[in-house]
Formats: structure tokens, sequence, C-alpha cells
């Protein structure tokens, strides 16, 4: 069983990340740190504590972070995940706050309390992590793994033409972390965007069963799964935030590759676009950025069906 943090933005596919976390065996969440991202801080709070009330785990702590990035002005995602952060669906409060220990706080302490054991994994901007490095430089080499879902390699945005949007809403904490040095694995657009939950899956499969978490699914995945629609002419939804954790679950639903990244952080239309170094004709020691576990491949189907088994059960 793995100790695991899950800093996150619920945002929709942030919730079915905490539902497919607690629905997990291989993993022991011992909290939840929020940060801004899709919403603002305050509803990602709001968020996460409205799935533990769902699923029952209201034991768990969950500790408020950054309210804004490092440097740039907060930039939203409330036209995919609703001006409150779950679809605008209704969801029930869980009537209480977030706990008194800032996420930094909470991810230097647990961190710096048992170096090597705790998995860290990011679905949100990196602003926390960030944070948490500056105020205690080289805790997040203290992770047993820090796996985040972040970044576009070789596909193509989806915030702006070249960035994914947690590092289009701070460049400079994706650029701050991927340089930490920590054992860290990048789950980017190039794998997340061939785990579609497919509308019919939800029509079908989830829908039809009637049970608090099929029902919370279906009615807060409603709001993305019309904009995927009309927008984008996808049929359902990207199960982004999800396949991180499903990294930290099985490695094996990816197929990983070491690479030399950066992040832009200063470009008007490229800030937040990662930036791989592959020039094989350069001495090692010139190549941009640092040394990341990139996934480059998944095994889509594998994966969508244990994410529905694993949160329906
Ligand atoms: O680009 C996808 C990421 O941005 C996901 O984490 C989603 O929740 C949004 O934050
Ligand atoms: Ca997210």
């Amino acid at each position: 069983m793995k100790r695991t943090i899950l800093d996150t933005d619920p945002g929709v596919d942030d919730a079915l990340a905490i539902l497919l976390a607690l629905g997990s065996p291989e993993l022991h969440v011992v909290g939840i740190s929020a940060v801004s991202g899709n919403v603002e801080l305050a509803r990602c709070v709001r968020n996460a504590l409205r799935v533990l009330r769902l699923t029952g785990r209201m034991d768990l702590p969950v500790h408020a972070g950054a309210s804004r990035p490092l440097i740039r002005e907060p930039f939203r995602a409330e036209i995919v995940h609703g001006r409150d952060g779950l679809g605008d669906a209704g969801v029930s409060d869980a009537g209480r706050g977030a706990d008194s220990e800032d996420a930094v706080g909470f991810l230097v302490r647990t961190l710096r309390a048992d170096p090597g054991a705790i998995s860290l994994v990011a679905t949100g901007p990196l602003t926390n992590l960030a944070l948490a490095e500056r105020q205690s430089p080289g805790v997040l080499k203290q992770a047993r793994e820090v796996i985040v879902m972040g970044g576009a390699v070789r596909e193509q945005g989806n915030a702006t033409p070249t960035g994914e949007f947690n590092f289009v809403a701070d460049p400079h904490a994706a650029r701050e972390v991927l340089h930490a040095g920590a054992n860290l694995t990048l789950v980017p657009l190039d794998v997340t965007h061939r785990c579609l939950l497919a509308e019919e899956a939800v029509r079908r499969r989830i829908a039809p069963l009637r049970t608090p978490v099929s029902d919370f699914i279906a009615r807060t995945t409603a709001l993305c799964r019309a904009y995927m629609k009309n927008v984008e002419g996808v049929e359902g939804f990207h199960l982004h935030d999800p396949l991180a954790v499903g990294v930290g679950i099985d490695p094996s639903f990816c197929e990983t590759e070491v690479m030399r990244l950066d992040v832009e952080t200063e470009g008007g239309l490229t800030a937040g676009q990662v930036v791989a170094d592959r020039r094989v004709f350069v001495d090692e020691r010139l190549l941009n950025g640092s040394n990341v576990r990139v996934c480059v491949g998944v095994d889509r189907k594998r994966f969508v069906e244990f994410f529905l088994e694993r949160v329906l059960k």
C-alpha cells in the first residue's frame, strides 16, 4: 500500500481521480491538498470535501494551498468544469472546511517526516509543490515518487496551441518542479488524450446504476461532456487526472521514455509549453532542461475498464 497525497484543483476529472484513489486498495490516501486552478481555491477545497462526503471519507484532511499562481494572473477552466467546479450539478456540501494546516506546510511536514515513503500525485497547477520546494529545498526529492498530470510533449495543447492547462496556468511552478530533481513521472496530454470515457459508456454503464457515485459521475460530467461534444466534436471526456492516479496504482498502464524537458515561462503565445531537447549531436552537458520520465504510450482500453471497475464497484 502506497501512502499517497493528492494535490488537486477539483475540477471534475480531479474528483474522478480522487474517487479512483479512494477506491483502490493499492493506495493509502493520507491527505488531499487543494490548489487554485480550474476554479478558485475555496471552490477546489469545497469540492474535495464534497467528494470525501460522498465516499464516507470525511476522516481525511483537506489542506488549502495557493490561491493564485506564482507569477501569472489566475486562469480558470469554468467553461469545462462549471462555475462551482463540479459541473454546477448541485452536489451536496460536506458541511466542513479545510484543515487548519495549509497545504505547503502539510506537504513539507509529511514528506520530511518519512523520506522515500510518500507518493505525491499532482493533478492541478504545480504551485503548491513549487512553494513547498522553495520553503524547504530538496523536499520533493524526499517523495517516493511525484506523478504529475500536465504538459504536452508531442501532442498539441488544450489551453493554448502548445500548452496544457496545468502548465499554462502556472508555468513558473511547472518549471521549478521539473527541475527539482524529484523521482518524477509526467502524464501529459500525449497519453491522457487517448483515455476518453465515451458518452456511450456514461449512458449505458454509469447512469443506469443509480448509485450515489454513479449519479455523481453522470451529473458532474454532464457539462464537460456537452462542452466536448459542442466545442471539440468529441463524444465523451478525457480521464486526464484519473490516469495520473492510475499510473500510481499500476505503472504498466503507460510506456515511458526519459527526456530532457524544460518549460517556457515567458512567451506570450508559448508560456507553459513543454520543450523537449532531443539533440543527439550536442554534448549531454549542453542540453536544456532536466531528465524526466514521460508517459508516451498508454493501454487505454485496459485503463478505462480499470477506472470503471474501481469507481463503480
Ligand atoms: O489539461 C487537463 C488538466 O487541466 C486536468 O488536470 C484538468 O483538471 C485541468 O486542471
Ligand atoms: Ca486538475
